[in-house]
Protein backbone atom coordinates (compact mmCIF):
# COMPACT_ATOMS: atom_id res chain seq x y z
CA UNK A 1 0.00 0.00 0.00
CA UNK A 2 1.43 3.09 -0.67
CA UNK A 3 4.68 1.86 -1.55
CA UNK A 4 7.09 4.87 -2.20
CA UNK A 5 4.84 7.08 -1.48
CA UNK A 6 5.24 9.38 1.81
CA UNK A 7 2.60 10.06 3.40
CA UNK A 8 1.24 13.90 4.24
CA UNK A 9 0.85 13.28 7.57
CA UNK A 10 2.12 10.16 9.57
CA UNK A 11 0.76 9.82 13.25
CA UNK A 12 2.94 7.63 15.32
CA UNK A 13 2.03 6.84 19.09
CA UNK A 14 0.25 9.99 19.22
CA UNK A 15 -1.34 10.56 22.66
CA UNK A 16 -3.28 13.52 23.77
CA UNK A 17 -4.20 13.70 27.55
CA UNK A 18 -6.71 15.83 29.80
CA UNK A 19 -5.34 15.87 33.56
CA UNK A 20 -8.45 17.07 35.32
CA UNK A 21 -8.91 17.80 39.24
CA UNK A 22 -11.28 14.36 38.74
CA UNK A 23 -8.65 12.26 36.87
CA UNK A 24 -6.52 11.22 33.61
CA UNK A 25 -8.94 11.14 30.40
CA UNK A 26 -6.58 9.50 27.84
CA UNK A 27 -8.84 10.45 24.97
CA UNK A 28 -6.27 9.65 22.02
CA UNK A 29 -4.49 6.89 23.25
CA UNK A 30 -1.55 5.62 21.15
CA UNK A 31 -2.76 6.35 17.57
CA UNK A 32 -1.32 5.33 14.56
CA UNK A 33 -2.67 6.52 11.22
CA UNK A 34 -0.91 7.63 7.83
CA UNK A 35 -3.02 10.43 6.03
CA UNK A 36 -1.88 10.60 2.12
CA UNK A 37 -1.76 13.38 0.06
CA UNK A 38 -5.33 13.72 -2.23
CA UNK A 39 -7.04 11.10 -0.57
CA UNK A 40 -9.91 10.89 2.06
CA UNK A 41 -9.75 9.87 5.09
CA UNK A 42 -12.94 9.11 7.29
CA UNK A 43 -12.67 8.55 10.94
CA UNK A 44 -15.74 7.08 12.45
CA UNK A 45 -16.78 5.70 15.83
CA UNK A 46 -19.38 7.26 18.84
CA UNK A 47 -19.89 10.22 20.80
CA UNK A 48 -16.64 10.28 23.25
CA UNK A 49 -14.24 8.10 21.23
CA UNK A 50 -11.45 10.87 21.05
CA UNK A 51 -11.72 12.03 17.44
CA UNK A 52 -12.82 15.62 17.91
CA UNK A 53 -9.63 15.57 20.18
CA UNK A 54 -7.19 13.52 17.64
CA UNK A 55 -8.52 16.64 14.71
CA UNK A 56 -7.43 19.42 17.38
CA UNK A 57 -4.12 17.78 18.07
CA UNK A 58 -3.00 17.86 14.41
CA UNK A 59 -3.91 21.52 14.75
CA UNK A 60 -2.34 21.63 17.96
CA UNK A 61 -5.56 23.09 19.47
CA UNK A 62 -5.93 21.17 22.37
CA UNK A 63 -6.17 23.46 25.18
CA UNK A 64 -5.30 22.86 28.69
CA UNK A 65 -5.89 21.09 30.99
CA UNK A 66 -5.20 18.71 27.90
CA UNK A 67 -2.22 18.28 25.99
CA UNK A 68 -0.24 16.14 23.56
CA UNK A 69 1.91 13.80 25.48
CA UNK A 70 3.85 11.49 23.52
CA UNK A 71 3.96 10.44 19.72
CA UNK A 72 4.98 12.11 15.98
CA UNK A 73 2.44 14.03 13.59
CA UNK A 74 4.44 14.32 10.81
CA UNK A 75 3.76 16.72 7.97
CA UNK A 76 5.14 16.18 4.58
CA UNK A 77 6.02 19.78 4.02
CA UNK A 78 6.15 19.45 0.42
CA UNK A 79 9.92 20.67 0.27
CA UNK A 80 10.84 16.95 0.82
CA UNK A 81 11.47 17.82 4.54
CA UNK A 82 8.94 16.40 7.34
CA UNK A 83 8.26 18.50 10.84
CA UNK A 84 6.95 17.11 13.57
CA UNK A 85 4.10 19.16 14.70
CA UNK A 86 3.54 17.37 17.74
CA UNK A 87 7.12 18.79 18.58
CA UNK A 88 5.74 22.23 17.77
CA UNK A 89 5.18 25.23 20.28
CA UNK A 90 1.00 25.22 20.13
CA UNK A 91 1.11 29.10 19.87
CA UNK A 92 4.48 29.43 18.05
CA UNK A 93 4.98 31.22 14.82
CA UNK A 94 5.61 27.92 12.98
CA UNK A 95 2.45 25.69 13.79
CA UNK A 96 0.46 29.44 12.97
CA UNK A 97 1.97 29.25 9.59
CA UNK A 98 0.56 25.85 8.87
CA UNK A 99 -2.64 26.17 10.57
CA UNK A 100 -4.87 27.90 7.95
CA UNK A 101 -2.27 27.80 5.14
CA UNK A 102 -1.20 23.75 5.01
CA UNK A 103 -3.88 22.51 6.97
CA UNK A 104 -7.72 23.93 7.76
CA UNK A 105 -10.13 22.93 9.81
CA UNK A 106 -13.86 23.16 9.64
CA UNK A 107 -16.33 22.18 12.59
CA UNK A 108 -20.11 21.11 13.20
CA UNK A 109 -20.70 24.53 14.20
CA UNK A 110 -20.03 27.16 11.65
CA UNK A 111 -20.31 29.36 14.70
CA UNK A 112 -17.63 27.96 16.49
CA UNK A 113 -15.16 29.54 13.69
CA UNK A 114 -17.19 32.42 12.61
CA UNK A 115 -16.93 35.39 15.13
CA UNK A 116 -20.53 36.76 14.86
CA UNK A 117 -19.08 39.97 14.97
CA UNK A 118 -17.38 40.65 11.65
CA UNK A 119 -18.68 40.26 8.57
CA UNK A 120 -18.15 36.54 6.49
CA UNK A 121 -15.77 38.57 4.06
CA UNK A 122 -13.74 40.36 6.32
CA UNK A 123 -13.03 37.00 8.37
CA UNK A 124 -12.10 35.67 4.72
CA UNK A 125 -10.07 38.76 3.75
CA UNK A 126 -8.15 38.36 7.11
CA UNK A 127 -7.27 34.86 6.47
CA UNK A 128 -6.23 35.45 2.95
CA UNK A 129 -3.90 38.79 3.96
CA UNK A 130 -2.26 36.69 7.06
CA UNK A 131 -1.09 34.08 4.95
CA UNK A 132 -0.74 35.28 1.02
CA UNK A 133 0.81 38.54 -0.35
CA UNK A 134 -1.86 40.45 -1.92
CA UNK A 135 -3.28 44.16 -1.44
CA UNK A 136 -6.73 44.23 0.74
CA UNK A 137 -8.80 44.84 -2.78
CA UNK A 138 -6.84 41.34 -4.15
CA UNK A 139 -8.07 39.36 -1.28
CA UNK A 140 -11.66 40.73 -1.38
CA UNK A 141 -12.00 39.60 -4.88
CA UNK A 142 -10.44 36.15 -4.11
CA UNK A 143 -12.59 35.98 -1.14
CA UNK A 144 -15.81 36.98 -3.89
CA UNK A 145 -14.64 34.10 -6.29
CA UNK A 146 -14.22 31.50 -3.47
CA UNK A 147 -17.53 32.36 -1.97
CA UNK A 148 -18.87 32.03 -5.58
CA UNK A 149 -17.04 28.10 -5.51
CA UNK A 150 -18.56 27.05 -2.64
CA UNK A 151 -22.10 28.29 -4.23
CA UNK A 152 -23.22 31.15 -2.60
CA UNK A 153 -25.46 33.23 -4.62
CA UNK A 154 -24.57 36.70 -5.38
CA UNK A 155 -21.37 36.80 -3.31
CA UNK A 156 -19.69 39.67 -4.04
CA UNK A 157 -23.67 40.96 -1.79
CA UNK A 158 -23.29 38.52 0.93
CA UNK A 159 -19.60 39.05 1.41
CA UNK A 160 -20.90 41.66 3.70
CA UNK A 161 -23.20 39.74 5.62
CA UNK A 162 -23.05 38.94 9.37
CA UNK A 163 -22.88 34.87 9.98
CA UNK A 164 -26.22 35.57 11.84
CA UNK A 165 -27.90 36.46 8.69
CA UNK A 166 -27.38 33.66 6.94
CA UNK A 167 -28.72 29.96 6.92
CA UNK A 168 -27.36 27.21 8.46
CA UNK A 169 -26.18 25.80 4.51
CA UNK A 170 -24.55 28.96 3.97
CA UNK A 171 -22.61 28.90 6.95
CA UNK A 172 -21.15 26.14 6.52
CA UNK A 173 -20.83 27.39 3.15
CA UNK A 174 -18.80 30.13 4.15
CA UNK A 175 -17.05 28.43 6.82
CA UNK A 176 -15.68 26.03 3.76
CA UNK A 177 -15.03 28.85 2.10
CA UNK A 178 -12.75 30.60 4.58
CA UNK A 179 -10.90 26.73 5.24
CA UNK A 180 -9.95 26.66 1.48
CA UNK A 181 -9.51 30.10 0.25
CA UNK A 182 -5.40 29.69 1.03
CA UNK A 183 -5.54 26.40 -0.59
CA UNK A 184 -4.62 23.83 1.91
CA UNK A 185 -3.29 20.71 1.24
CA UNK A 186 -4.77 18.92 4.01
CA UNK A 187 -8.64 20.10 5.28
CA UNK A 188 -9.82 18.06 8.58
CA UNK A 189 -13.65 18.50 8.83
CA UNK A 190 -14.94 17.63 12.42
CA UNK A 191 -18.89 16.49 11.39
CA UNK A 192 -19.05 19.48 8.99
CA UNK A 193 -22.95 18.19 8.10
CA UNK A 194 -24.13 16.66 11.12
CA UNK A 195 -25.89 20.00 12.22
CA UNK A 196 -27.72 20.51 8.65
CA UNK A 197 -30.89 18.86 7.42
CA UNK A 198 -30.64 15.95 5.14
CA UNK A 199 -31.19 17.63 1.68
CA UNK A 200 -28.13 20.38 2.86
CA UNK A 201 -26.36 17.54 4.42
CA UNK A 202 -25.88 15.92 0.59
CA UNK A 203 -25.27 19.44 -1.10
CA UNK A 204 -22.50 20.03 1.34
CA UNK A 205 -20.98 16.54 1.14
CA UNK A 206 -20.87 16.83 -2.71
CA UNK A 207 -19.41 20.42 -2.46
CA UNK A 208 -16.68 18.90 -0.45
CA UNK A 209 -16.28 15.96 -2.65
CA UNK A 210 -15.86 18.48 -5.93
CA UNK A 211 -13.43 20.89 -4.14
CA UNK A 212 -11.56 18.29 -2.80
CA UNK A 213 -11.34 16.63 -6.47
CA UNK A 214 -10.34 20.32 -7.90
CA UNK A 215 -8.16 21.04 -5.69
CA UNK A 216 -6.09 18.05 -4.99
CA UNK A 217 -6.00 18.42 -1.07
CA UNK A 218 -6.25 15.57 1.16
CA UNK A 219 -9.35 15.29 3.79
CA UNK A 220 -9.89 13.78 6.94
CA UNK A 221 -13.48 13.36 7.30
CA UNK A 222 -14.92 12.91 10.71
CA UNK A 223 -18.25 11.59 11.01
CA UNK A 224 -21.06 8.73 12.88
CA UNK A 225 -22.62 8.76 10.17
CA UNK A 226 -21.83 5.75 7.11
CA UNK A 227 -23.45 7.35 4.56
CA UNK A 228 -20.82 10.01 4.37
CA UNK A 229 -17.72 7.99 4.68
CA UNK A 230 -19.50 5.45 1.54
CA UNK A 231 -19.69 8.18 -0.60
CA UNK A 232 -16.51 10.34 0.72
CA UNK A 233 -13.65 8.12 2.00
CA UNK A 234 -10.98 6.33 0.39
CA UNK A 235 -9.79 5.03 3.80
CA UNK A 236 -11.51 4.70 7.09
CA UNK A 237 -10.13 4.31 10.70
CA UNK A 238 -12.41 3.44 13.17
CA UNK A 239 -12.11 4.85 16.46
CA UNK A 240 -12.80 4.26 20.21
CA UNK A 241 -12.31 5.18 23.24
CA UNK A 242 -8.61 7.20 21.56
CA UNK A 243 -7.82 3.73 20.14
CA UNK A 244 -8.04 2.96 15.95
CA UNK A 245 -9.86 -0.43 16.23
CA UNK A 246 -10.18 -0.97 12.53
CA UNK A 247 -8.33 0.55 9.50
CA UNK A 248 -9.09 -0.12 6.36
CA UNK A 249 -9.84 0.58 2.47
CA UNK A 250 -13.26 1.91 2.31
CA UNK A 251 -14.33 -0.95 0.16
CA UNK A 252 -12.69 -3.08 1.87
CA UNK A 253 -14.19 -1.75 5.17
CA UNK A 254 -18.28 -2.08 3.58
CA UNK A 255 -17.27 -5.56 2.43
CA UNK A 256 -14.95 -7.32 4.65
CA UNK A 257 -15.51 -5.42 8.40
CA UNK A 258 -13.18 -7.73 11.17
CA UNK A 259 -13.60 -6.07 14.78
CA UNK A 260 -16.76 -6.95 16.55
CA UNK A 261 -16.73 -2.80 17.29
CA UNK A 262 -17.34 -2.46 13.85
CA UNK A 263 -19.81 -4.99 13.07
CA UNK A 264 -21.42 -2.87 15.66
CA UNK A 265 -21.13 -0.18 14.39
CA UNK A 266 -22.71 -1.40 11.42
CA UNK A 267 -25.63 -2.06 12.44
CA UNK A 268 -26.09 1.15 15.11
CA UNK A 269 -25.33 4.09 12.82
CA UNK A 270 -26.90 5.23 10.24
CA UNK A 271 -26.29 4.71 6.69
CA UNK A 272 -28.41 7.18 4.02
CA UNK A 273 -26.85 10.52 3.22
CA UNK A 274 -30.04 11.87 1.19
CA UNK A 275 -32.95 10.42 3.14
CA UNK A 276 -34.33 10.44 6.72
CA UNK A 277 -33.58 6.16 7.36
CA UNK A 278 -36.74 4.97 7.89
CA UNK A 279 -34.99 1.30 9.33
CA UNK A 280 -35.28 1.17 13.32
CA UNK A 281 -31.54 0.96 14.07
CA UNK A 282 -29.98 -0.84 17.08
CA UNK A 283 -28.13 0.44 19.69
CA UNK A 284 -24.66 -1.30 20.80
CA UNK A 285 -25.36 -2.53 23.93
CA UNK A 286 -23.60 -1.66 27.12
CA UNK A 287 -22.35 1.45 27.77
CA UNK A 288 -19.07 3.25 26.74
CA UNK A 289 -16.62 3.10 29.63
CA UNK A 290 -15.93 5.89 32.17
CA UNK A 291 -13.54 8.34 30.20
CA UNK A 292 -11.59 8.39 33.62
CA UNK A 293 -11.05 4.61 34.19
CA UNK A 294 -8.01 3.00 33.25
CA UNK A 295 -9.56 -0.20 31.38
CA UNK A 296 -7.03 -2.68 31.31
CA UNK A 297 -7.42 -5.48 28.16
CA UNK A 298 -9.18 -4.39 25.10
CA UNK A 299 -11.20 -1.52 25.03
CA UNK A 300 -14.48 -3.21 24.03
CA UNK A 301 -14.34 -6.31 25.85
CA UNK A 302 -17.57 -4.98 28.67
CA UNK A 303 -19.94 -4.44 25.43
CA UNK A 304 -18.52 -7.80 22.89
CA UNK A 305 -20.66 -10.59 22.03
CA UNK A 306 -17.13 -12.15 21.47
CA UNK A 307 -15.39 -11.61 24.40
CA UNK A 308 -13.27 -14.56 26.10
CA UNK A 309 -10.44 -14.58 29.08
CA UNK A 310 -8.12 -13.81 26.17
CA UNK A 311 -9.55 -10.15 25.90
CA UNK A 312 -8.28 -9.29 29.33
CA UNK A 313 -4.88 -8.90 27.71
CA UNK A 314 -4.74 -5.50 25.51
CA UNK A 315 -4.53 -6.78 21.89
CA UNK A 316 -2.23 -6.07 19.63
CA UNK A 317 -3.07 -4.51 16.36
CA UNK A 318 -2.39 -6.60 13.58
CA UNK A 319 -2.70 -6.17 9.69
CA UNK A 320 -5.32 -8.83 8.56
CA UNK A 321 -4.68 -8.67 4.48
CA UNK A 322 -2.54 -5.29 2.82
CA UNK A 323 -3.77 -2.89 4.41
CA UNK A 324 -5.82 -3.89 6.70
CA UNK A 325 -5.77 -3.46 9.88
CA UNK A 326 -7.57 -4.79 13.23
CA UNK A 327 -7.26 -5.12 16.98
CA UNK A 328 -8.68 -7.73 18.18
CA UNK A 329 -7.54 -11.42 19.06
CA UNK A 330 -10.41 -13.27 17.22
CA UNK A 331 -7.31 -12.26 14.56
CA UNK A 332 -4.10 -13.20 15.63
N1 LIG B 1 -11.54 19.82 27.90
C1 LIG B 1 -11.69 18.55 28.27
N2 LIG B 1 -11.51 18.15 29.54
C2 LIG B 1 -11.65 16.86 29.92
N3 LIG B 1 -12.00 15.88 29.06
C3 LIG B 1 -12.19 16.21 27.78
C4 LIG B 1 -12.06 17.55 27.30
N4 LIG B 1 -12.33 17.55 25.96
C5 LIG B 1 -12.62 16.28 25.64
N5 LIG B 1 -12.53 15.47 26.71
C6 LIG B 1 -12.77 14.02 26.76
O1 LIG B 1 -12.03 13.39 25.75
C7 LIG B 1 -12.76 12.27 25.25
C8 LIG B 1 -12.85 12.37 23.75
O2 LIG B 1 -13.67 13.47 23.41
P1 LIG B 1 -13.96 13.89 21.89
O3 LIG B 1 -12.69 13.89 21.13
O4 LIG B 1 -14.71 15.16 21.93
O5 LIG B 1 -14.89 12.69 21.36
P2 LIG B 1 -15.67 12.58 19.97
O6 LIG B 1 -15.29 13.75 19.13
O7 LIG B 1 -15.25 11.26 19.40
O8 LIG B 1 -17.11 12.58 20.33
C9 LIG B 1 -14.11 12.27 25.94
O9 LIG B 1 -14.08 11.37 27.01
C10 LIG B 1 -14.21 13.69 26.44
O10 LIG B 1 -15.03 13.75 27.60
MG1 LIG C 1 -16.46 15.23 18.29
Amino acid sequence: MFVGNVPLVQIRGLRTYFYTDDGVVRAVDGVDLAIHPGKVLGIIGETGSGKTVLALSIMRLVQPPGRVVEGNILYAQGNGKQIDLALLDPKGRAIREIRGKHISMIFQEPMVSLNPLYTIGEQIVENILVHQKVTPKEARDIAIHMLERVGIPEPEKRIDDYPHSLSGGMRQRAMIAMALVCQPRLLIADEPTTALDVTVQAQILELLKDLQRQMGMAIMIITHNLGVIAEIADFVGVMYLGKIMEYATVVELFENPLHPYTKDLFRSIPYCVRRKNKKRLEVIKGDIPDPYAKVEGCLYASRCSWASKKCLEDPPSIERDTGHMVRCWLYV
